[in-house]
């Protein structure tokens, strides 16, 4: 049955963990989706997982669309999130509701995720009174990169912590029906999942939170350029794949493949008219 809002607010009430893993397209999505994921996030890390930019700030409202539409076609029971990229919201107000109309629209996404904490209240809020439901994300948020001056645990003085405590109270009050913590201590983020009312999805923010979300290619063991602390492999997909690539193109250099049977015949006396 298709996931909704509906199913992120029951989980918090009746406090059943949820799963969110991201994908980029309709093949993954779907493998994901079969698995029984309750949601499916179109990150904007597909600018590095998938693009190959060394952080998420060049991702496009075009390459949102784009891979949101493939990851809505697999998804059937998922309830599938699309990020809103650098510089489609942080703009404006309106082109915050534009932008994410977009990805409902175009995308068929059934909700947007937007990062930032108190300083976008307004623009969440507006997004969802055009009811476009929103997921926030707040602690470390990847868009601010160079703002930070890497990707750096954040909330570890009283100051930052009571932050990020803020900002997670703050977006609910915008009316986000959950928030993404990510790399924050575990501590902090047990105390905001008690705090607010709206389910908090963990990434490095250990298990106190209420679900938790994952990039499927570090969890799968197929991202190599950089493997986060917070990660737990599940398997080591990447060696796989390299010995199925390698077995390929030693089968077709020694003539072992194709075989007979990945061949498609001819009748004989067609074939003796050809020439
Ligand atoms: O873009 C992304 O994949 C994310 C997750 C890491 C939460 O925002």
């Amino acid at each position: 049955m298709k996931k909704t809002v509906a199913t992120f607010k029951s989980a918090k009430e009746n406090g059943e963990k949820l799963t969110m893993l991201t994908a980029y397209d309709y093949s993954t999505a779907k493998l994901i989706d079969e698995a029984g994921v309750d949601s499916i996030l179109v990150g904007d890390s597909l600018g590095m997982v998938m693009l190959g930019y060394e952080d998420t700030v060049s991702v496009t409202m075009e390459d949102m669309i784009h891979h949101t539409k493939a990851v809505t076609r697999g998804a059937k029971n998922a309830l599938v999130v699309a990020d809103m990229p650098f510089m489609s919201y942080q703009t404006s107000v309106y082109d915050a509701v534009v932008n994410a109309g977009r990805l409902l629209k175009e995308g068929r996404a059934q909700a947007v995720k937007l990062e930032g904490g108190q300083e976008f209240c307004e623009h969440i809020a507006a997004i969802v009174k055009a009811s476009i439901p929103v997921v926030a994300h707040i602690g470390m948020t990847p868009q601010s990169i160079n703002a930070y001056g890497g990707f750096k645990v954040q909330g570890k003085s009283v100051e930052a912590a009571n932050k990020i405590i803020e900002d997670a109270k703050a977006v609910e009050k915008a009316g986000a029906f959950a928030v993404v913590l990510e790399c924050v201590p575990a501590k902090l983020a047990e105390i905001i999942s008690k705090t607010v009312s709206i389910p908090t999805i963990g990434i490095g923010a250990g298990a106190g939170c209420d679900g938790q979300v994952l990039v499927y290619q570090d969890m799968l063991g197929m991202y190599s350029d950089f493997t986060p602390k917070f990660v737990k492999k599940y398997c080591s997909l990447g060696e796989t794949m390299t010995a199925a690539f390698k077995g390929y193109i030693e089968d077709v250099k020694n003539g072992s493949f194709p075989e007979e049977k990945h061949t498609f015949t001819i009748a004989d006396d067609v074939l003796s008219k050809l020439y």
